[in-house]
């Protein structure tokens, strides 16, 4: 964001906390990619008078925690597009969670948003972050070899629950099997981002998602353990074969956009990859990075097992609202 070719941030909103503080000291920057002067000087300011200011702006990219998001997104995107990583509207009807390389199709629910709600702007959010790596994987299946069911395991990074996130004694030497609604997510958000878009309404997948949401102590990094019952026969040479052809047509529609990863999916022959601290910085953290594929014992000819790598802060977050951005400029909605 901070050197994007097309976008520049000139103003920053946050809590009555961060209000009238440089963003160097309000934000607790965690990134090894240095913060820019420019940026760490700016003000912050209460997010209650962005609405106020909208005119000031193109665009609001959104990361509030999901109960403020909804009120304040809205009400931005009477004026303004509103693009976001929070939850708040991802379930209504006529918002599409917008992922390019999934979903690019889902596009024209801006219209239909606008027009029902009488808005100027939209809002337009990503998935969730552990959504992200399981539906891009996803993708070459389901549109190769057909779904009827999966099963999934995540292992999360810490910094998928904020900052401060979880306290070091409950999270050093331990595995935590539950995050808070996540696995709802998870379900809901898989069969509508992979679901059909006609006439402005979304049909969702028709197969079942089961799932366990775990956070573990990496960083960064969703590394997810995936098993897929397949309508067709599908051995892992298809699997890889169907990630080829994705990758080729990913990049021939979303190359030049900047964000784009040169691949989507990275995959790793090695019995050991994906590994987070190796591997969630492919393509800029922008590839998925699928690894350990194999036939599955269960289902057999019609199933196969792998693990997902996606980083849930650049891919998961704000570097993928950059690339939905970033194409829904280049098809004229913003
Ligand atoms: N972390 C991830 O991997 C990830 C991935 C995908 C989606 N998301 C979603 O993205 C959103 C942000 O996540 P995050 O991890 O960046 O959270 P975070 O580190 O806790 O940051 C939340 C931001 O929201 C501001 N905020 C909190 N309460 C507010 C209020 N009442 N009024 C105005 N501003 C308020 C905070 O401002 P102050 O600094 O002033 O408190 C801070 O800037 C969440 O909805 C999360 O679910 C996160």
């Amino acid at each position: 964001m901070f050197e994007h070719p097309w976008f520049e941030i000139s103003g920053l909103y946050a809590s009555e906390r961060s209000e009238g503080k440089p963003y160097g000291t309000a934000a607790v920057w965690h990134s090894p990619t240095p913060l820019p002067n420019s940026v760490s000087a700016m003000m912050v300011k209460n997010i209650e008078h962005v609405v106020e200011e909208l005119d000031q702006y193109d665009i609001v990219f959104s990361a509030l925690p999901s109960d403020v998001a909804e009120s304040i997104e809205g009400r931005c995107a009477v004026k303004k597009p509103v693009i976001s990583t929070a939850s708040a509207f991802r379930y209504k009807e006529d918002v599409p969670i917008l992922v390019p390389e999934v979903n690019a199709g889902h596009a024209p629910l801006i219209e239909r948003q606008k027009k029902e709600r009488g808005w100027k702007g939209f809002v337009v959010p990503g998935p969730n972050c552990t959504t992200m790596g399981l539906i891009i994987s996803l993708k070459p299946i389901y549109d190769t070899f057909g779904i009827k069911r999966v099963f999934m395991t995540s292992m999360q990074a810490l910094s998928g629950a904020g900052y401060p996130g979880n306290s070091a004694l409950d999270i050093v030497d331990n595995v935590i099997p539950f995050i808070a609604k996540e696995e709802g997510k998870v379900v809901l958000e898989t069969v509508k981002t992979l679901g059909r878009c006609e006439n402005q309404v979304v049909h969702n997948a028709n197969f079942a998602v089961s799932c366990t949401c775990t956070r573990v102590p990496t960083i960064d990094g969703h590394f997810l353990s995936i098993f897929v019952e397949t309508e067709k026969e599908c051995t892992p040479e298809d699997y890889k074969k169907a990630i080829a052809e994705y990758n080729a047509a990913c990049f021939q529609t979303f190359g030049d956009l900047p964000s784009a990863p040169k691949e989507t999916i990275v995959v790793k022959e090695e019995d050991n990859r994906p590994q987070p601290r190796l591997d969630r910085e492919l393509g800029g953290g922008m590839s998925t990075v699928v690894g350990r594929i194999r036939q599955d014992e269960v289902f057999g000819t019609h199933g196969i097992k792998y693990c997902s790598l996606s980083h849930n802060t650049k891919r998961g977050a704000a570097k993928g609202e950059l690339l939905a951005t970033e194409y829904l400029m280049t098809k004229g909605y913003l």
